[in-house]
């Protein structure tokens, strides 16, 4: 069974607050120039004023159905992407199908950190193959700064909150928005351990009266995770192109998962894609995990990156180690 999709609509949502490199100048041993040089990072919105996972993907929800013309009522399927939800149980999907005034839905989080778009389309993908007739709402976003140790240099400079969400139904005559084509996802859970958040799950449980330890935020090895996502993000965009008899010479936009420039860079080189193909956003967003993908892409669309006959390659890299690729044409 194969039935094609079509995103009708996007959104996308940030924290108000905003930290910059020199604000970081003031909290750990780091400078801009470090940060830019290695990053591109310029900027991140962080939650500082407690907007959480289930209000930045009310945001972004809102505006992917104004731009779908549809009601909250119209979605039968509610999937959210996220690492971070405002709780454990309920899900967040659950959480925001009720803050949409929804309610009988099937309502599901999606867990693959920096891949959860991917991971939350391609299920979308098989939604609407079972359910020709599913309107599904597809949510990502993370608060990366409620896992983020603020004293580790390392880290703290790398992430900013966002989200995106996006409409998607079953692809017909005279709807407009980005078809999706295709979308491959992978997993490999053998190195997981490179960029891990341990504390608090149910393999490293926190007792009451417990202080928070180190392993309740994001710990990484930043060289490992680069060099795995430039290759993982490079090969599965290579197999998308191969897969469809495309080259980069056929595609119009790529929007890369937005982790930090040199590794949007490195991936850039590896598939001999013309920079001026190559959205990015990360300049003042930081790496937002699961919203970077939508984000990018409603962001590259509001703007006119992506027009009205593009070709747009997607690529994704995350925790788990999880990656992915989508092809989309609007
Ligand atoms: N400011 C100043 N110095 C710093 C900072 C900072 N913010 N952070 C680390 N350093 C120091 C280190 O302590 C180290 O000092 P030392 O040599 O005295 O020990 C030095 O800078 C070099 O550290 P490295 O980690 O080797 O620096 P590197 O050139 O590898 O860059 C970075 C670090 C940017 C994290 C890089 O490894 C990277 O991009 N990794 C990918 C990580 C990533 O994007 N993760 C996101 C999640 S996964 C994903 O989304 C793809």
């Amino acid at each position: 069974m194969n039935t094609s999709c079509i995103i009708r609509g996007l959104g996308h949502c940030v924290p108000d607050s905003v930290l910059t490199n020199a604000d970081f100048e003031r909290m750990v041993d780091t400078n801009d120039e470090w940060i830019v040089t290695r990053t591109g990072i310029r900027e991140r919105h962080v939650a500082l004023k407690g907007e959480t996972c289930v209000d930045l993907c009310h945001g972004a929800s809102v505006q992917a159905l104004k731009q779908a013309g549809m009601e909250a009522s119209d979605i039968t399927h509610v999937v959210l992407a996220t690492f971070s939800p405002d709780a454990f149980i309920p899900s967040a999907a659950c959480m925001l199908s009720h803050r949409l005034g929804i309610s009988g839905r099937m309502a599901m989080d999606v867990s693959a950190a920096c891949s959860g778009f991917l991971y939350a389309l391609e299920t979308a993908r098989a939604l609407i193959a079972l359910h020709p007739q599913a309107k599904v709402l597809l949510a990502a976003c993370d608060i990366v700064s409620s896992r983020v140790d603020y004293t580790d240099r390392g880290t703290c400079v790398l992430f900013g909150d966002g989200a995106g969400a996006a409409v998607i139904t079953a692809d017909g005559p005279g709807l407009t928005g980005g078809r999706v084509l295709d979308v491959l996802v992978s997993s490999d859970g053998a190195v997981g351990d490179l960029l891990t958040i341990k504390g608090g799950g149910s393999g490293t449980p926190y007792k009451l009266g417990d202080a928070i330890r180190r392993d309740f935020f994001v710990e990484m090895n930043g060289r490992e995770v680069y060099k795995h996502a430039v290759r993982a993000m490079s090969s599965i965009c290579e197999e998308m192109l191969t897969r469809h008899g495309l080259t980069t010479s056929d595609v119009d936009v790529f929007i890369p998962h937005q982790a930090n420039l040199r590794i949007v860079e490195a991936v850039g080189k590896r598939l001999d894609m013309p920079e001026a193909k190559v959205f990015t956003n990360l300049q003042k967003y930081g790496n937002t995990s699961a919203a970077s993908v939508p984000l990018a892409l409603s962001e590259a669309v509001a703007e006119g990156f992506v027009k009205p006959g593009s070709l747009v390659l997607l690529g994704t890299f995350g925790g788990g180690f999880t990656w992915g690729s989508g092809l989309l044409k609007f």
